[in-house]
């Protein structure tokens, strides 16, 4: 299994990939568990950091291996050198998608929480590992997710103090094909987690194998 995810575009000519000697099977085995990744994708405010970082938190209390990736805090490290421009938002997904697949190619649940507004890039971190990879339509509608307005940024987009903001002044592509919706709108934060708890004990089990989920 090689990690080197994109074999064009490199730009250096003397790269030679190495397989690891340890297979995703042996990892998945030691684990109990499968692994991938979560793709949450929605508006700011739809819900995507409440619901990865609590289904983290359920998954480590039943013995799952589970990561959060989540857009402030990459952004504040990885990706601080990106703006919100198209550009920038494109190569915040391409590195995160990076970031992700290697996370399950470790074995774990990469819980990615990223607006991730455009469908080609979404695309592009589904080409990674398309067989590990589960996109996460979290919905809510955007009338919603301003009520919430849970950092104040709806209020300052509407004041003009933040150009291009998902929604208002940059554009939000939904899934066309998701893996699983959750309408964040209809359902609470409880049965939200529940849902994707379900979801996780369905998908990530391994053959012959029942693990507790909730
Ligand atoms: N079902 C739900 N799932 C997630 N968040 C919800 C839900 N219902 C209400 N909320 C509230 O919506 C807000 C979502 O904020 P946040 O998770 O930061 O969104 P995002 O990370 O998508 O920008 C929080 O204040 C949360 O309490
Ligand atoms: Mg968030």
């Amino acid at each position: 299994m090689s990690t080197n995810s994109a074999n064009n575009n490199i730009k250096s000519k003397n790269i030679f990939a190495v397989d690891h000697r340890v297979d995703l099977e042996e990892r998945w085995d030691g684990n109990g568990h499968k692994g991938g990744i979560l793709w949450f994708t929605g508006l700011s405010g739809s819900g995507k950091t409440t619901l990865a970082l609590e289904l983290e938190r359920q998954l480590i209390k039943h013995r799952y291996q589970a990561f959060v990736l989540d857009g402030d805090n990459i952004r504040g490290g990885l990706n601080r050198d990106l703006d919100f421009s198209p550009e920038g938002r494109s190569e915040n997904i391409r590195r995160i998608a990076e970031v992700a697949a290697l996370f399950s190619d470790a074995g774990q649940i990469a819980i990615a929480a990223f607006i991730s507004p455009y469908e080609e890039d979404r695309q592009i971190a589904r080409t990674l590992r398309p067989d590990l990879f589960h996109e996460v339509f979290i919905n809510s509608d955007l009338a919603v997710c301003e009520q919430r307005d849970p950092k104040g940024l709806y209020k300052k987009a509407r004041a003009g103090e933040i150009p291009e903001f998902t929604g208002i002044s940059a554009p939000y592509e939904e899934p066309a094909n998701p893996e699983l919706v959750i309408d964040t709108a209809e359902d609470s934060v409880l049965e939200s987690v529940y849902r994707l708890m379900d979801y996780v004990g369905s998908e990530f089990t391994l053959q012959g194998q029942v693990k507790e989920v909730a």
